[in-house]
């Protein structure tokens, strides 16, 4: 089975950090959500992928090169601009062949993994096999209705009357059946070609489409607090690991794991908390729920539930939580005057202080 991994969304629900990187490498527990995707890939034995990447391609493509890294190999496919998912099935179909697929949305996390909806896929090889899991509010997704067998009788873009809880989640399988409906469907409401239409369509011809509901933790991280969130749950199952060094005078509690070259001296690290290599982290508190990145500067810092990106620096403020603060970003407490803020604050950013 081959994967078709969708990497081309502009990430504006994601700003400001998606102004200066592709919101499918923002790290979730130190690690880029593509290398999370491309490990549940392997986990069901891809071994070809296809991304397709938007204007961020060369960032993708210099994180994760030929795919060797990852068990597999990676071909990247330009989308000039997002016209939608089923867009993405045509730039791909000379990839794809006659082969069997797994479609993948570049920013879904699933940590507990696809293997063995993969499975039944592989068993039984209906036309389309979904992904759905319930959710609160469907109106914002695909959303399903599925009878005792596990058969899609009815699939719609967004309702907003939602007929069941059942949300499509970004991924899906696919025979070949795919192509003839991708190629018999026009662009929706909002100028895409939406895959939920080319699916619906297998379902109006009779196809056999089957849904799986993934019961795991589920996101799209889609935005700054779903980021959060997921890292939150990701650093819950966190394996601690000391290979940087840590002083005589710092504590660490619970589950924390300090990279390589990091160092911890005359601080608090209340896991779940990752330290990133080369990282110094020096008088201050950190955690719980907290990923720090590569080569950051902690010092007199205290923060938790949040993430800060590589090269970050904190010097002198406390109280930081649920923040996430960007790469070579400097957060610091400085003479600025009594009652004071200076505040260089880039483009669609938001800072919030105490009252
Ligand atoms: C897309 C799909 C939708 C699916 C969602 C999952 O929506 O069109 O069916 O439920 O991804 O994240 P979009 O993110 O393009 O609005």
């Amino acid at each position: 089975m081959k994967a078709l991994v969708l990497s081309g969304g502009k990430g504006t629900r994601l700003r400001p950090f998606s102004y200066s990187m592709p919101k499918q490498l923002i790290p979730i527990a130190n690690k880029p959500v593509l290398e999370h995707i491309l490990g549940n890939l392997r986990a069901v034995g891809v071994e070809e992928t296809a991304i397709i990447v938007g204007d961020w391609g060369p960032e993708i493509r210099a994180l994760l090169g030929d795919g060797s890294r990852y068990g597999m190999r990676i071909t990247y496919l330009p989308q000039d601009e997002p016209r939608g998912l089923a867009h993405c099935v045509t730039l791909a179909r000379d990839f794809l062949g006659d082969d069997d697929f797994v479609m993948y949305l570049g920013d879904n996390m699933l940590p507990q993994g696809v293997s063995h909806i993969a499975e039944e896929f592989r068993e039984r090889r209906p036309a389309a096999q979904v992904v759905v899991h319930k959710v609160p509010d469907p109106r914002a997704f695909g959303v399903a209705e599925v009878d005792a067998d596990g058969r899609v009788t009815h699939l719609v873009e967004k309702p907003q009357r939602p007929v069941s809880d059942l949300a499509l989640i970004g991924v899906y399988f696919f025979t070949p059946a795919i192509h003839d409906a991708v190629a018999a469907i026009r662009p929706s409401a909002r100028g895409e070609l939406e895959i939920t239409d080319a699916i619906a369509l297998l379902v109006a011809q009779g196809e056999e489409v089957k849904a799986s509901e993934y019961d795991g933790y589920w996101r799209d991280t889609g935005r700054v607090e779903d980021v959060l969130e997921c890292n939150r749950e990701l650093l819950d199952t966190l394996v601690p690991r000391v290979a940087g060094e840590v002083d005589a005078a710092s504590e660490l509690v619970g589950q924390v794991v300090v990279e390589p070259g990091a160092r911890v001296v005359r601080s608090r690290i209340h896991g779940p908390v990752v330290v990133g290599a080369g990282t110094v982290v020096e008088d201050s508190w950190v955690g719980p729920h907290t990923a720090i990145g590569r080569d950051c500067v902690l010092s007199d810092a205290r923060l938790d539930y949040s993430i800060a990106l590589d090269g970050a620096t904190v010097r002198h403020v406390h109280g930081i939580h649920g923040s996430l603060i960007g790469r070579a970003a400097v957060v610091r407490c400085d003479d600025t005057g009594p009652g004071r803020h200076r505040l260089v604050v880039g483009d669609h950013t938001t800072v919030e202080v105490a009252a």
